[in-house]
């Protein structure tokens, strides 16, 4: 039997070992998913304290753990930073950050340094999947010239696809089971392998024509969003001054059947992928003498969110005759999304060290996120309150950065002085609650 037979059959069988390369929001449950299969997985990354929770079978993402699998599934779990075990396994799946440089271009240091660190490893039969979000042309740039080097042949002794994560964090009706999966390959036979490998944990994979086109999907499904949330910022600026409740207008808007989708304004862009990914493709169109202006746009005004956070906190407080600075504020919410306890690049972390530079006493309480510790983009060192009627009594003003659904909504609504909202809970009246 040839090398990609031999590799298929050992897929269907799940006598195939999987290798997963980052174990963090993307990777972690790409590994379970393979675990529930009965697949044995290795998991590598180069987080000591990681790998030491995840071999005592404790996840550090709250959202996402091990209680599905049973005993022997999770026996077949191998998380370890030693990366010599590439050569174990069968297949390897690159789940990597990719994020910005100083200068707002991408970073690729993490994947380079990962290839680095794998490349003496990478034998004979091997899939390699990248899966980390990324500009077109990024897996024959930067993937390809280490294989070839290696005097490896790609489709004919090692095989490369590019498949995007699809994920949406805190999304309980679509994981990563029941979120349509794309897939591409650098040839034939890298895309069926990469089809057969899919199709065993998702209920529909996606086969698309070259790994440009599946590297240049994802960018364009998150610059939709990206584009189509700083539009409702937009709209949410211009309806305050209309004297026009813009929720009303986004209901009203939604039940045409056809041609509409609903997006949401708010405190900013925040997390992983929605504020970062413009920016790659902005990039690559730049490289090529194009000036991507709907990107550009977007992001200016996404960006200036935070800032009319803050006006509207100062506006607010004016009308109780308070100032800014030396007042006391509740954030609720610093997580950069509902439901979930990623804070990366979450508006709420710009706003509080705004309000703080203002020498503002600020203080927070947040359900999923308990310690707020020093990150990339942020020095904020801080503990979460517990909500209750005393704490909601002691400040100037609530400000509602992140709507998590288990929040008790009434309890901020009865004891808050003043609300600033800027998630459209509550409906604004200017006495009390202020939209923002
Ligand atoms: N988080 C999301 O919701 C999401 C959704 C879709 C796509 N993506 C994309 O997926 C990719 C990964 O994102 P993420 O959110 O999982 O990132 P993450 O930061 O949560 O996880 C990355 C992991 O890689 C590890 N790591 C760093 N360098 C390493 C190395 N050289 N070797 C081994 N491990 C290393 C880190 O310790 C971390 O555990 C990014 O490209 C992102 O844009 C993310």
């Amino acid at each position: 039997m040839n090398k990609i037979n031999i590799l298929k059959k050992k897929i269907r069988n799940k006598q195939a070992k999987i290798g997963v390369i980052g174990l963090g929001y993307v990777g972690l449950p790409l590994v379970i998913e393979f675990l529930k299969k009965n697949f044995n997985v290795f998991g590598f990354d180069n987080d000591i304290i990681k790998i030491n929770k995840l071999k005592k079978n404790e996840s550090y993402i709250n959202y996402i753990n091990f209680n599905s699998l049973s005993k022997k599934q999770v026996l077949n779990f191998n998380p370890t930073n030693k990366f010599s075990n590439i050569r174990e396994v069968d297949i390897i799946i690159i789940c990597l950050p990719t994020p910005l440089s100083k200068n707002n271009n991408p970073d690729m240091t993490f994947i380079k340094n990962s290839l680095k660190q794998i490349k003496n490893y990478l034998k004979d039969g091997q899939l390699l999947i990248l899966e980390s979000t990324t500009y077109p042309g990024t897996t024959k740039d930067i993937i390809f010239p280490i294989l070839i080097k290696k005097n490896f042949k790609i489709g004919k002794n090692f095989y490369v696809s590019y498949s995007p994560e699809r994920q949406d964090p805190g999304n309980k009706k679509f994981g990563l089971k029941k979120t349509p999966k794309l897939v591409s390959g650098a040839t034939s036979n890298c895309l069926e392998l990469s089809y057969i490998l899919y199709s065993m944990i998702v209920d529909k994979v996606v086969k698309v024509n070259s790994l440009e086109v599946a590297e240049l999907s994802k960018l364009y499904e998150n610059i939709f969003r990206s584009i189509n949330i700083g539009l409702a910022n937009e709209m949410k600026i211009i309806c305050e001054k209309l004297c026009i409740d813009f929720y009303d207008v986004i209901k009203a808007a939604s039940t045409k059947p056809f041609g509409f989708l609903p997006f949401y304004p708010g405190p900013g862009l925040g997390g992983h992928c929605i504020p970062i990914d413009p920016f790659y493709l902005k990039w690559i169109a730049k490289k090529n003498n194009v000036n991507a202006k709907f990107i550009e746009l977007s992001a200016k005004i996404n960006n200036s969110m935070p800032i009319y956070v803050l006006k509207k906190i100062r506006y607010a407080l004016k009308k109780y005759n308070l100032s800014l600075s030396h007042s006391k504020i509740l954030i609720i919410g610093v997580a950069y999304k509902k439901n979930v306890d990623d804070t990366r690049e979450s508006p709420s972390l710009k706003i509080m060290k705004m309000l703080k530079q203002n020498k503002v006493s600020v203080d927070y309480f947040d359900p999923f996120v308990p310690i707020l510790k020093k990150s990339r983009n942020s020095s904020l060192k801080m503990k979460s309150k517990i909500l209750n009627k005393n704490l909601l009594l002691k400040y100037d003003c609530t400000v509602l950065l992140t709507d998590h659904d288990e929040l008790n909504y009434n309890l901020i609504k009865k004891y808050s002085k003043i609300i600033v909202d800027t998630r459209g809970k509550y409906k604004a009246d200017q006495i009390k609650i202020f939209n923002a």
